[in-house]
């Protein structure tokens, strides 16, 4: 079987995934909308948007796509699986990504955390609020232990999380998310218990009955070495990682992964594509910080390289509700990868800069392309985050030490890296 191939998105993750799909036997013709100069390696890229569907189902008909892959959650959330099985000329499309209702799980925390009580999945206890509920949840603050953890109830682009160690501080931000501090995705506020614990990240790539455990990754989040300063969308990432182990992930599968397909199953939700749990292992047991619909970035760029079987045959499958018969293998191997990012990010920063060096770097080192664009026929910066600089070794040590050689290759005015990515994963103790 052969596919024509549509992956719907633009950054470090779709490169990854593009970089794995393009080793597929399977594959025919491949496009990316709006794709990269890096994915642009493999696939044809189209100028679109990711949030214009009609022009989606244009190209999906005119260039005879048999499989659509979407990358980021935007689309899912706005409903693109709905609008491109409303017309019945498109019913035997293979489709990744889930439609609107289970995207839910992404798009509305109040959703996801009342999902997760009513299927017995462990996450933090919650209460969620609306505006005219202030004096309520300043209440339920009150009977919470600092530090506090408010979450917009809506997509925020990444922001809509605030952790604050005093209440005054939280009553005061409690009020600006009520007065449209994160738009309407702060119309509802969810407020939770502080978990304290080693984040991991788990992938699950389901048809709706059964799934493939992907590789699980740990994401570097802060700007700064030793996790100081501001979030990001992430300055790198390991995987695996040594706090899960075989116990710490069958736990993870029976407790979350099992209820969760099977919850969703129960709420007439046909479920097919990738679902990311946010985990925080708390002394050994898992609890859910958050669904997300979608692959992780930076996560994926080190998923992908470990992946050992055919990745686009598990997509297809899972699209036709077929994931049983899959034969998936996973690379033993490590990986891990470093972001380079633009200086001033993620506050303001400038973009336009010559990237150069690339052709000096070591062959096995994978360089995915995060923001970056071409420009007068030259590779450019185009985004806060810009290059992922990747590898895969038989061991953390050597293949973060064989990254570090290599990232100081790679040249663009004000870049920046975290110089302590992974370093935690190779003295961690249990
Ligand atoms: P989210 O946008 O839900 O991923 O949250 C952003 C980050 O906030 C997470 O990656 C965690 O580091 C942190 N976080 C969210 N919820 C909690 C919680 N209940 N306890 C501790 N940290 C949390
Ligand atoms: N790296 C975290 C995320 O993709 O949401």
């Amino acid at each position: 079987m052969s596919y024509n191939v549509l992956l719907i998105g633009s950054g470090g993750r779709e490169h990854a995934l593009a970089y794995k799909i393009a080793q597929s036997p399977n594959l025919s013709r491949f496009y990316a909308l709006p794709g990269n100069p890096g994915i642009a390696e493999y696939a044809q890229c189209i100028d679109s948007g990711m949030n214009d569907f009609g022009k989606i189902k244009e190209i999906i008909k005119e260039k005879g796509i048999d499989l659509v892959v979407v990358g980021p959650e935007d689309p899912l959330v706005n409903g693109l699986r709905n609008y491109l099985f409303e017309d019945e000329s498109l019913s035997e499309l293979l489709f990744v990504g889930p439609d609107k209702a289970g995207a839910a799980l992404e798009g509305s925390k109040d959703y996801a955390k009342a999902f997760m009580t009513k299927y017995n999945i462990p996450t933090a206890a919650y209460r969620s609020f609306s505006a005219s509920e202030m004096e309520d949840a300043v209440s339920f603050l009150k009977t919470l232990k600092p530090p506090y953890v408010l979450k917009a109830d809506g997509l925020a682009a990444g922001k809509g999380v605030l952790i604050l160690s005093d209440m005054e501080e939280a009553e005061k931000e409690l009020s600006q998310m009520f007065s449209g501090k994160f738009g309407d995705a702060g119309n509802k506020v969810v407020i939770e218990e502080f978990l304290s614990g080693v984040e991991v990240s788990f992938f699950v790539l389901t048809d709706g009955k059964d799934y493939l455990l992907l590789p699980h990754a740990k994401d570097y989040k802060r700007i700064g070495d030793n996790d100081q300063g501001l979030n990001t969308g992430g300055m790198g990432a390991v995987s695996p990682v040594p706090f899960a182990d075989e116990v710490f992930v069958q736990k993870v599968k029976d407790r979350i992964i099992v209820p969760t397909i099977e919850g969703l199953r129960s709420e007439g939700i046909d479920y097919r594509g990738f679902i990311f749990i946010g985990l925080m292992n708390c002394d050994g047991e898992p609890y859910v910080i958050e669904y997300n619909v979608r692959m992780g970035d930076p996560e994926t760029e080190v998923v992908m390289p470990r992946i050992g079987s055919d990745f686009l045959a598990h997509l297809a499958a899972a699209a036709k509700g077929d994931l049983s018969m899959e034969n998936f293998q996973v690379n033993p191997q490590s990986a891990m990868t470093v972001i380079m990012v633009s200086g001033g990010y993620p506050e303001s920063y400038a973009k336009g800069y010559k990237i150069t060096g690339l052709q000096n770097v070591d062959s096995d080192i994978i360089v995915f392309n995060s923001g970056t664009k071409i420009s007068d026929g030259e590779l450019v910066t185009s985004g806060g985050r810009v290059l992922a600089v990747t590898a895969l070794g038989d061991d953390l040590q050597s293949t973060r030490e064989h990254i570090y050689e290599n990232i100081g290759k790679i040249l663009f005015t004000d870049s920046f890296n975290r110089s302590d990515i992974g370093l935690d994963m190779i003295f961690y103790n249990k």
